[in-house]
């Protein structure tokens, strides 16, 4: 999966990102605090939409800031915040395991809910590994070695 985007354009490995995670990520996470709420209690959703408004808000940032930067390179332009989003990755994908290992631990004693929230996710962390695997492995490094000053 990785390697198809070794050589493609980078223009176009940043639109299937935002096609193929972002859109489907946004989507997905609108209703998952209501499902939480619903399936484990308000602390729990509380915690799910942080980590929600955590990962929009990265988005974003990557949409507006960084893969404009990343498609037009220049000198003094977005590198450090390439750094920040690498930590958030990490950041993020250790929140999403966090709650996903919590709901599943209730899902084996407790109602369907716990378990279709359990499910759910887990097909979120799945697509935030393939997502950020892209972005860390392939986008940042190709991006960064284009634009020598970079680093
Ligand atoms: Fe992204
Ligand atoms: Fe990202």
């Amino acid at each position: 999966m990785v390697g198809r985007w070794d050589e493609a354009p980078l223009g176009d490995l940043i639109d299937h990102l935002v096609t193929a995670y972002h859109r489907p990520l946004v989507r997905a996470l609108a209703t998952l605090p209501r499902h939480a709420r619903g399936a484990v209690g308000p602390d729990f959703a509380g915690r799910v939409e942080e980590l929600r408004e955590l990962l929009v808000e990265h988005m974003r940032r990557e949409e507006e800031l960084v893969f404009p930067w990343l498609r037009r390179p220049r000198p003094g332009g977005a590198e450090l915040l390439v750094h920040l989003l690498e930590h958030e990755h990490g950041d993020t994908l250790r929140r999403v395991r966090v709650l996903r290992a919590e709901v599943a631990a209730r899902a084996r004693v407790a109602p369907r809910a716990a378990r279709a929230l359990s499910a759910r996710l887990r097909r979120l962390e799945r697509g935030l590994d393939a997502h950020i695997l892209l972005e860390n492995r392939v986008l940042f490094p190709r991006a960064l070695a284009a634009a020598p000053w970079a680093g």
